[in-house]
C-alpha cells in the first residue's frame, strides 16, 4: 500500500499574525502546488484564519496545535473543534510532548480529543515519543507502546486508518540531535505493529507515521526513505520558508 508523505510545520508559539502571513505566502509560492507530498501548516490559534486565507486555492492544508474535546461550554481558555473546523482546519496535533510535559496532557485525554476530532470529520496528528532517560533505560518500546495503546484505545478502526501518528523522541526535539535512521525506523515499525495488533493489518498499513525531532533539509531524506516513515513533523526548521520548502522537496 502506498502512503502519501505528509510534512507538517508545527510553528509552536512563534509568529505574530503578520509574520505568519509572510511565512504562509512564502510557502504558497514555493510549494503551494505540490501534489506528491501533503503539506500542512500548524500556526497558533490566533494566526489560523490569517494562514487559512493565505493558503486558499493552494494544495497546502491547515492544522491546529491542540483542541478541547467538548464542543462548547464553560471551559475558559479552550478552543473546540467546531471553532477550528469553521476556520478550515483539517488536522489537529494532539499529545505533543510539550503539552504532555508543561500542560499535563495524558494518554486518556488525548484519546478523548481523538474521538472528538473524528466526530467532527477532522484528522488528528497524535504525538508519542520517549524521554531521554527512558531511552537510556531501554524503555523506549514499552513507553511508546503504552502511549499508542492509551491514545488509540476504543477508537474506530476506519478512522484510525486515516489518522497520522507522529513519533517524536523528546530528546530530539529542538536539540539538533536527530534520531538515526535506524532508531526512527525501529520506532516506526513498532508503532505500526502496535496499531496492527490493536486493529488490523490493513489499518496498520494505512496509518501514516511521521518522524519529528530536529528534522532539517540536510537530514530529511535519509529519514524519509525508511520504509515505515511517512512524513515529518517539523518545528524549528518550519519557521523559515526556504528551510521548510527544502524539507518538503526532500525527494
Ligand atoms: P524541532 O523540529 O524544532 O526539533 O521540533 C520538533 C517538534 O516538536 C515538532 O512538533
Amino acid at each position: 500500500m502506498s502512503r502519501k508523505p505528509i510534512i507538517a510545520g508545527n510553528w509552536k508559539m512563534y509568529k505574530t499574525r503578520q509574520e505568519a502571513a509572510d511565512l504562509a505566502n512564502g510557502l504558497v509560492s514555493r510549494v503551494g502546488t505540490k501534489k506528491d507530498v501533503e503539506v500542512v501548516l500548524c500556526p497558533t490559534y490566533t494566526s489560523l484564519e490569517t494562514v487559512a486565507q493565505a493558503i486558499r486555492g493552494s494544495q497546502i492544508r491547515l492544522g491546529a496545535q491542540n483542541c478541547y474535546f467538548e464542543d462548547q461550554g464553560a471551559f475558559t481558555g479552550e478552543i473546540s473543534l467546531p471553532m477550528l473546523k469553521e476556520i478550515g482546519v483539517h488536522y489537529v496535533i494532539i499529545g505533543h510532548s510539550e503539552r504532555r510535559q508543561f500542560f499535563g496532557e495524558t494518554d486518556a485525554n488525548i484519546n478523548k480529543k481523538a474521538a472528538a476530532i473524528y466526530r467532527h470529520g477532522l484528522t488528528p496528528i497524535i504525538c508519542v515519543g520517549e524521554m531521554l532517560e527512558e531511552r537510556k533505560a531501554n524503555r523506549t518500546a514499552d513507553v511508546v507502546t503504552k502511549q499508542v495503546e492509551g491514545c488509540l484505545a476504543g477508537l474506530p478502526a476506519d478512522k484510525v486508518a486515516e489518522s497520522v501518528i507522529a513519533y517524536e523522541p523528546v530528546w530530539a526535539i529542538g536539540t539538533g540531535v536527530v534520531a538515526t535512521k535506524e532508531q526512527a525506523q525501529e520506532a516506526h515499525a513498532l508503532i505500526r505493529a502496535v496499531v496492527g495488533k490493536m486493529f488490523s493489518q490493513n489499518v496498520a498499513e494505512a496509518v501514516r507515521i511521521q518522524y519529528g525531532g530536529s528534522v532539517k533539509p540536510n537530514n530529511v531524506t535519509e529519514i524519509m526513505v525508511q520504509p515505515d516513515v511517512d512524513g515529518a513533523l517539523v518545528g524549528g526548521a518550519s519557521l523559515e520558508a526556504d528551510s521548510f520548502a527544502g524539507i518538503v522537496n526532500f525527494g
